[in-house]
């Protein structure tokens, strides 16, 4: 990411204007004494070395939650540390937990080490269990949604076919009415959770351009809708698996993302 997209897609900047429809999420300061620690790849925080009025407003936080959060700092969950939490759920119970997840993370300290100008924060939201069939991806062209796919790609749910028409209709009502000329820029993705009968709400906002994870689409086909004029009014593609491939197609179409995403 450039400076301006750390800027426009730090949940600083926008969380403020969508929170009535995000799930509930704190925001803190981290003070740059615990950055620094971050940044020294020989040193971890922890409990003793760090100031007590963060861990106090840490706490307070995960009270507030019911003692049960995700986290995440201004841009990314610690998902690279998925695999050191209880039924790799990235659910934090304890500042312990907190702590443990920001160390183990390689894209959070990647971020604490690069981003400039932006202050860090951590944001603690309400921990929930999301069905991965309910997570979608929007893909926001000049100011129009024109792609949506699943992030639980490439998996088949049945459902999708027999509910494309209300998914499409429900997203772009809640794009047009929610999102649109409300976020400061024309092109972006925007991730939702979304499963019937409930209302869709947003989990994050990221940039658009050719290290976006794309799930159903590429970059190859997205691209050339950036350069072109919108038309008025088109309705949105929603890509999803309309068969079950089975697990070894599956790894291969896997495979095919990975190696486009490595050149
Ligand atoms: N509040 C929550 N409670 C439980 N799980 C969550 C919560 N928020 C997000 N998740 C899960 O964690 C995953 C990663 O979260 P999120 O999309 O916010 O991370 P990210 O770092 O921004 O990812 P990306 O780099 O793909 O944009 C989500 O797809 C969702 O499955
Ligand atoms: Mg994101």
């Amino acid at each position: 990411m450039v400076t301006q997209d750390f800027r426009d897609f730090s949940i600083t900047n926008w969380y403020e204007n969508f929170k009535h429809i995000c799930l509930k999420s704190l925001l803190i300061e981290i003070p740059p004494e615990v950055i620094e620690k971050f940044q020294d790849d020989e040193e971890e925080v922890n409990s003793q070395n760090c100031p007590e009025q963060f861990k106090e407003q840490l706490r307070n936080a995960l009270n507030l939650l019911n003692k049960s959060a995700f986290i995440k700092n201004n841009w990314h969950a610690p998902t690279d540390a998925r695999m050191f939490s209880f039924d790799n759920n990235l659910k934090a119970v304890t500042v312990d937990d907190i702590f443990m997840y920001l160390n183990s993370s390689l894209c959070i300290r990647d971020d604490f080490d690069t981003v400039k100008g932006v202050p860090f924060c951590l944001c603690l939201r309400k921990w929930i269990n999301i069905h991965p069939a309910a997570e979608f991806r929007l893909i926001i062209i000049n100011n129009m949604l024109r792609g949506i796919t699943p992030r639980d790609w490439p998996t088949y749910y049945v459902h999708y076919k027999e509910e494309s028409s209300q998914i499409i209709e429900e997203l772009s009502n809640f794009y047009i009415e929610n999102v649109k000329i409300r976020f400061p820029r024309q092109n972006y993705i925007v991730d939702v959770v979304y499963s019937y009968p409930d209302k869709p709400y947003i989990l994050d906002f990221g940039p658009l351009n050719s290290k976006t994870n794309l799930y159903a689409f590429t970059w190859k086909e997205i691209q050339p809708l950036l350069l072109k004029e919108s038309p008025e009014d088109v309705a949105p593609v929603f890509r999803y698996l309309e068969n079950d491939i089975g697990i070894m197609s599956k790894a291969d179409a896997l495979r095919k993302f990975a190696n486009a995403h490595s050149t």
